[in-house]
């Protein structure tokens, strides 16, 4: 049941501080070290592991675009993000020291399933993130990570995302650590702060719906929305990007705001809605530079922020400020304000919300 929201997209939305708690805390036992069930990757295992692919659809691809930051930085391993259709149809070079790593909400996402298997027939290890225990793609897998999310029913995924970015943090700490990759000290700071997550999305909720709710006043109307954003900031624009398209149909497009000279600037005109993530630090001044670029050709601008961040509110139209936490972890707590201008700006268009046009939930054809 919506349990009284008005659909079930809102009451996902509003779930992910719980479905991230329940994630994160199940998997931490009393010495307040993550244990990762159903996960039998060792010490050996993770050495001799020299690439990783991470294979996905749609918004699992985002996540898995963020998974790929975490890797390489925190266990040293190159590592691939590919949409599964055409991770199928090109060239790999996987063997047993490759691991793929599949994400699928449901488990049961046709190119995604057939992704994994040509992958294990070529001997790579496999390890699944999904929210259906039982799932093809649980059952053909090495190693399942689940995530707590509990039943996602609106196309548009919400929570399943946002754990699946748990998924990613906790794993890419405990094999960091298992590999030694990354210091005690360092792994205990990050994993105290993931667990105030909860807690700092609750806030955010409740800080910024209001906010989106104006913005999507702004937009409905409008042709194209663009989203911008660098490092992180750019995988969490492919995100908004795509929520807003599936359930409002307007046309949007992401961009690395590095990347605007190079064509896209061409699209802003007067009143062209920009939505500009900028939540990382240490490239915060070339993203403000890329907000007045966008500015000065008339576009309307949204600055999505850390609280500490205000002065962005003298170049923006408007400014979403957001609760403070580690960079890796800014992606989570952004994108809620995606989601929240999506929900509103289809629910002003009158859209079926919860089953937009032409998608389905889970979509096992090819
Ligand atoms: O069940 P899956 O995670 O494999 O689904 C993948 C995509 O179909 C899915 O994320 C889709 O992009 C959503 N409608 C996005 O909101």
């Amino acid at each position: 049941s919506k349990e009284g929201y008005a659909h079930f997209m809102l009451k996902e939305i509003y779930q992910q501080p719980t479905a991230i708690r329940d994630t994160v805390e199940r998997r931490i036992d009393e010495k307040g070290n993550i244990v990762l069930e159903n996960i039998s990757i060792t010490k050996e295992v993770l050495e001799k592991i020299n690439k990783i692919y991470i294979v996905a659809c749609g918004t699992a691809y985002h996540a898995g675009l963020i998974g790929k930051y975490l890797f390489q930085t925190f266990l040293k391993v190159d590592t691939i993000a590919d949409i599964a259709s055409e991770f199928r149809y090109s060239e790999h070079n996987i063997d047993e020291n490759t691991l793929v790593v599949i994400v699928s909400q449901s488990g049961e996402t046709a190119d995604t399933l057939q992704a994994l298997k040509d992958a294990k027939e070529k001997g790579a290890r496999i390890l699944s993130i999904t929210n259906v225990v039982g799932s093809s793609i649980a059952r053909e897998s090495d190693d399942v990570f689940y995530t707590w999310a509990g039943p996602e029913i609106a196309v548009a995924s919400t929570k399943a995302y946002t754990t699946q970015l748990v998924a990613f943090y906790l794993m890419a700490l405990h094999f960091g650590r298992l590999k030694n990759t990354i210091e005690l000290t360092c792994y205990e700071e990050i994993l105290n702060e993931l667990r105030t997550l909860p807690e700092k999305l609750q806030i955010t909720l409740s800080e910024c719906d209001k906010k989106a709710k104006n913005i999507s006043e702004t937009i409905k109307d409008k042709q194209s929305v663009f989203y911008l954003g660098r490092g992180l900031d750019y995988y969490t624009a492919l995100e908004g990007a795509l929520k807003l398209k599936e359930i409002s149909y307007i046309h949007t497009e992401a961009f690395p705001a590095g990347e605007l000279k190079h064509g896209s600037i061409a699209l802003i005109e007067e009143g062209t809605p920009v939505i500009a993530f900028a939540t990382q630090s240490l490239i915060y001044d070339k993203i403000v530079s890329n907000i007045k670029e966008v500015k000065a050709r008339g576009a309307y601008v949204v600055g999505v922020t850390r609280k500490k961040n205000e002065d962005l509110k003298e170049i923006c139209d408007e400014v979403v400020l957001l609760e403070e936490s580690f960079n890796i972890f800014m992606p989570l707590i952004s994108v809620v304000v995606a989601q929240l201008i999506s929900y509103y700006t289809a629910l002003l268009k009158g859209n079926d919300v919860d089953k937009p046009r032409n998608l389905a939930k889970s979509v096992t054809v090819e």
